[in-house]
């Protein structure tokens, strides 16, 4: 019997052209299942960190190693969820997630396909939705879809850059409770890059803190390990948030620019 192994991102580097590298030697190990939030500073590298991880962009040195193996593109066992949804204007929400669908269950007939990628829209709640164009639905509607399509591969790793962060708070909220029910009815790792200190206190297991670029690097890691289920009004009680909450304000307010070139 096989034991799932954690991702290692292994002395991770990335330069663009001959300049100082963005990031350098960033190592992590992700455990299966876990929820870890990857935060720092606009343009320390973060984005860069992730598409490596999702096989989009080459690492200059180092890697990311999965089941021992390290990834030398992207793969099925990967979906990402953007900031703006990127959906195709052309096919409706049920069009969208269908062929995403079709990519993961090839061997499926296109109706089991169809009713697959229905369900997902089902379960983020816009199922009446699925006819409808990219233009034809708001921006929050958008990103559920958006979600539904990610979720309907089942992929085994989920990275996230920064998901909610065109939205309005409102719906910010209910798309942070959507992806803990989709986790908790079915955990699979979550790699999210956003920085929004809340964000990150409330959905992760654990804080990776970026230092600022170049050669951005871990900074410090925070275990959250706050009690789940997890709601906001019962989180802001516990008098540990606001201490890792002010920890996380403290890192990026001082201790990144400390490792500034
Ligand atoms: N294709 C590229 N060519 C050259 N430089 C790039 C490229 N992609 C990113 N960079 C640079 O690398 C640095 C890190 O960018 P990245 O997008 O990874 O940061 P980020 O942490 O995701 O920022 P943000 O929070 O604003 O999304 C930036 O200085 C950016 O200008
Ligand atoms: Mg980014």
């Amino acid at each position: 019997m096989s034991v799932e192994r954690p991702l290692e991102i292994t002395s991770l580097s990335k330069a663009f052209g001959p300049a100082v590298p963005v990031v350098k030697d960033f190592s992590a190990r992700v455990q299966p299942r876990e929820i870890v939030a990857i935060l720092g500073h606009s343009g320390c590298g973060k984005s860069t960190v992730l598409s490596i991880i999702a096989g989009l962009q080459d690492a200059t040195q180092g890697g990311v190693v999965i089941d021992g193996r390290e990834i030398s593109g992207p793969g099925l066992d990967r979906a990402m969820v953007f900031q703006s949804p990127s959906l195709l204007p052309s096919l409706t929400a049920l069009g969208n997630v269908l062929l995403a669908v079709e990519q993961a269950y090839p061997k499926n007939t296109r109706r089991q396909c169809r009713e697959i990628a229905q369900r997902y829209l089902d379960l983020v709640g816009i199922g009446e939705y699925a006819t409808q164009k990219p233009r034809e639905l708001s921006q929050g509607t958008q990103q559920r879809v958006a979600i539904a399509r990610a979720f309907s591969m089942e992929p085994r790793f989920l990275l996230l850059d920064e998901p909610f962060g065109m939205l309005d708070s409102i719906t910010r909220c209910e798309l942070q409770d959507l992806l803990l029910e989709l986790w908790t009815a079915k955990p699979r790792t979550i790699i999210l890059v956003t920085h929004d200190v809340d964000e990150a206190l409330f959905l992760s297991d654990r804080i990776i803190l970026m230092t600022d670029g170049p050669e951005a690097r871990v900074g410090t890691e925070i275990q959250v390990g706050l009690p789940r289920p997890r709601s906001r009004a019962a989180l802001t009680e516990l008098p540990e948030y606001f201490g890792m909450r002010n920890e996380v304000i403290e890192f990026l307010e001082s201790h990144s620019k400390q490792f500034k070139q």
